[in-house]
């Protein structure tokens, strides 16, 4: 992996991203704005370093490079340079994002992509790997679905670049896509009971970018994305409406507070090869009402980011992915999420989920 650069690859999950690249024999170079902790990790892990911020020219530092896999988030202000710079130096860009409103702004420099020869492939990490396999693989069983939903269920437990990404993301309100086209909504908006392999859990929607790229891996136009959450914490919103957005958007912010004062560099070494996650998925024909739904077992969100966006970038170096703008399931197609390292899917062919609670 001699020509992979890995920006922002000091922060809590660039660093496992890092390690996980070197213990599979490659050597990226670790990059970063603060160049004593870029310099650090590089002697511990005996690999080149680079030093720059993305306030100026990016692109003379891309040149010598083939993929650049950027860890460092928000990504809301790390993204647009970086793709800027691949796009003049026909560098292939890979991300570890799970904001909607970045995956939106790459989808729209697909033509450009393609010209410059480049591959905008953000999301290779839990978001958006098992959930766009999912919706491919169910969009292929049942090819007439125009309806999809999506759904998460795992630990909360989060590092605090996450926290930080999470609060910005917070004044975006929800989104969903109704007819093709994006939606803001309130968020929280709907709450429903999902069966993710264990009974029913309580889960209300949330803004993931499954939105976006579930439309261009699937071309289903009608697409929504829920998060479990705890019986408690979501009962009244359907009651409330609009105005449970605001009721609990404090509560929220609070708990995104709390996890960057407390200094919580994201889950433990034990949580890391523990926890587990599931990502449930349901695709529906409308006219016929038949539907076709499944369920992806994950290690902890952070394990599966580290080994889906290095071996995301092993495939991209090995130059089999077309230019533009991609999806991990149109990159590498809907099995991708089986390649890594203790995941699994259970199609279910009956369907599971409780009625909507709206
Ligand atoms: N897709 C997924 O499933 C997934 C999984 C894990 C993480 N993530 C996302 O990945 C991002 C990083 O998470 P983390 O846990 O690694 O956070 P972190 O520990 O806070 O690390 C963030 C890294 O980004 C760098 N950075 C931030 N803003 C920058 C800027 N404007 N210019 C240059 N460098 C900048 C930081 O450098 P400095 O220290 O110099 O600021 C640091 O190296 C978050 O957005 C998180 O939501 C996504």
């Amino acid at each position: 992996m001699d020509s992979l650069l890995i920006y922002g690859s000091y922060g809590y999950t660039g660093s496992l991203v890092a390690r996980e690249a070197v213990s599979r024999g490659g050597s990226p170079v670790v990059a970063g704005r603060d160049g004593w902790a870029v310099g650090q990790q590089a002697e511990e892990l005996g690999v080149e370093s680079r030093t720059f911020d993305l306030d100026g020219d990016v692109a003379s530092q891309l040149t010598e490079f083939d993929v650049v896999l950027n860890c460092a988030g928000p990504f809301s202000q790390t993204a647009d340079p970086v793709v800027e710079a691949c796009l003049a130096t026909e560098t292939d860009y890979l991300d570890i994002a799970g904001e909607f409103p970045v995956f939106e702004r790459l989808r729209q420099r697909d033509a450009s992509a393609t010209e410059a020869n480049s591959t905008l492939l953000p999301g290779v990490g839990f978001d958006v790997v098992p959930s766009d396999c999912l919706a491919a693989s169910l969009s292929q069983q049942l090819p007439t679905a125009d309806e999809l939903t999506l759904a998460i269920s795992g630990s909360p437990s989060f590092s605090r670049g996450t926290a930080r990404t999470l609060l910005d993301l917070l004044d975006t309100g929800g989104v969903v896509r109704r007819n093709g086209r994006l939606l803001n909504v309130p968020a929280s908006f709907r709450s429903r009971e999902i069966d993710f392999g264990d009974g029913p859990e309580h889960a209300v929607t949330a803004p993931l970018a499954d939105v976006v790229t579930a439309f261009h891996s699937t071309g289903i136009d009608s697409i929504e994305a829920y998060v479990a959450v705890p019986p408690e914490t979501n009962r009244a919103l359907p009651l409330t409406g609009v105005f449970g957005w605001l009721a609990t958007r404090r509560p929220i912010e609070r708990v995104l507070k709390w996890g960057l004062d407390v200094a919580v560099d994201g889950p433990d070494e034990t949580t890391l090869a523990t926890d587990t996650a599931v990502v449930w998925g349901e695709v529906r024909d409308s006219e016929t009402d038949r539907t076709a739904s499944g369920l992806i077992r994950t290690p902890n969100p952070y394990a599966l980011t580290a080994d889906a966006a290095v071996t995301a970038a092993e495939r991209l170096l090995a130059g089999t992915v077309d230019a533009g703008f991609q999806t991990p399931a149109t990159a590498f197609g809907s099995e991708f999420v089986l390649d890594l390292s203790g995941t699994s899917r259970v199609d279910v062919t009956a369907d599971r989920s409780m009625p909507d609670t709206e």
